[in-house]
């Protein structure tokens, strides 16, 4: 990777699938990153069986999870796209910071709070430790920017926390990284409740739009989406959420602004609206499937592409943990 670029880490759970709302609000964005920045997206297999996994299920969202990452642009040239479980030295990395963190501060976390109850039959100590593989896997790659959403800002903080305090014993071993805030996305709610976000693990399959959701499912999942009683689209995210939300993709896929969206949707019924941001959205994503079913079919592009990025983040996480190893003491290998 280039010296002279700033380095973007982040993490990715292969917890099912790739949402409209994780390619409008993250992804579509992140292919723009890729020449401006050093970027790694690592995907966190490791964080993943905090919550029991069907392993079967499970294999199969990590092989499409990458080939989706390729599918929407990102390039696995530019980009150092990886398993999280083939690079060892995260969980090595993770020990060593777990000796360093106080089980008060792991305690505090809200999201181990909420995982704790809502898994409350398995609340093992890998989701108690989770925040310092998040850390572990930040601070590896001497990381610039983490680009996090509102529910990780906790987990970065502790990151900066950890790198603080082992460099305050050290040295200078670790970079201390910073939250990215880049051009926001769209932030795409759910379908049949536009008050809270599109989410992947959503029960409700309607509230979500998968990526590699075929065109008549995406149709009807939109011809479904909730609005309100007075067939005019017009932008109020406070009195017409479901409106507003649909407007958003709108112009999201289409590039649009609001005002030249609501001319358009001017006198038009709800029904006609739904049928237009249907469309424009299979539009948008069908040169992303294309590229997908394309991708399925050549298994070895895709193993070299793990085989050899494997190999690129594992080289630059091996700078890192040597020198922790070396600064708390270990032997030297022979
Ligand atoms: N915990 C993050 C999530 O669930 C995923 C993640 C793992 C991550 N490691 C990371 C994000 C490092 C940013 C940086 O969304």
């Amino acid at each position: 990777m280039p010296d002279d670029k700033k380095i973007i880490f982040s993490g990715i759970q292969p917890s099912g699938f790739v949402t409209l709302g994780n390619y409008l609000g993250a992804l579509n964005n992140w292919t723009k990153l890729q020449h401006q920045y050093n970027c790694l997206y690592c995907i966190a297999d490791l964080h993943t069986i905090t919550v029991r996994q069907d392993p079967e299920k499970f294999r199969k969202a990590e092989r499409e999870l990458l080939m989706q990452y390729i599918a929407v642009g990102l390039d696995p040239e530019l980009n150092i796209m990886y398993y999280q479980s083939h690079v060892p030295q995260h969980a090595e990395l993770s020990w060593v910071l777990s000796c360093f963190t106080y089980m008060g501060e792991l305690q505090r976390m809200t999201q181990f709070k909420e995982k704790s109850q809502k898994y409350s039959d398995n609340i093992n100590s890998g989701l108690f430790m989770y925040p310092v593989l998040m850390a572990a896997d930040i601070l590896l790659y001497q990381t610039d920017l983490v680009p996090v959403g509102e529910d990780q800002r906790q987990h970065l903080e502790l990151a900066r926390d950890l790198a603080e305090r082992f460099n305050k014993i050290y040295g200078d071993v670790f970079k201390i990284p910073e939250a990215y805030i880049g051009k926001v996305g769209a932030r795409v709610m759910a379908l049949q409740n536009p008050s809270k976000k599109m989410s992947k693990s959503d029960e409700n399959r309607n509230n979500t739009i998968a990526i590699m959701d075929p065109p008549d499912v995406i149709m009807s999942k939109f011809k479904k989406a909730v609005t309100d009683s007075d067939n005019e689209v017009r932008y109020s995210v406070e009195e017409k959420p479901g409106v507003s939300n649909l407007l958003n993709i709108y112009c999201a896929v289409t590039g649009y602004t609001i005002e030249q969206a609501e001319k358009e949707f001017q006198g038009k019924g709800y029904g006609d609206f739904k049928k237009s941001v249907a469309e424009a959205v299979i539009a948008n994503l069908e040169p992303v499937q294309k590229r997908f079913a394309e991708l399925k079919n050549n298994k070895d592009y895709i193993e070299s592409v793990i085989k050899n990025n494997t190999e690129r983040a594992s080289k630059l996480a091996d700078r890192t943990l040597s020198k922790v190893y070396k600064k708390v003491g270990f032997m030297p290998r022979v």
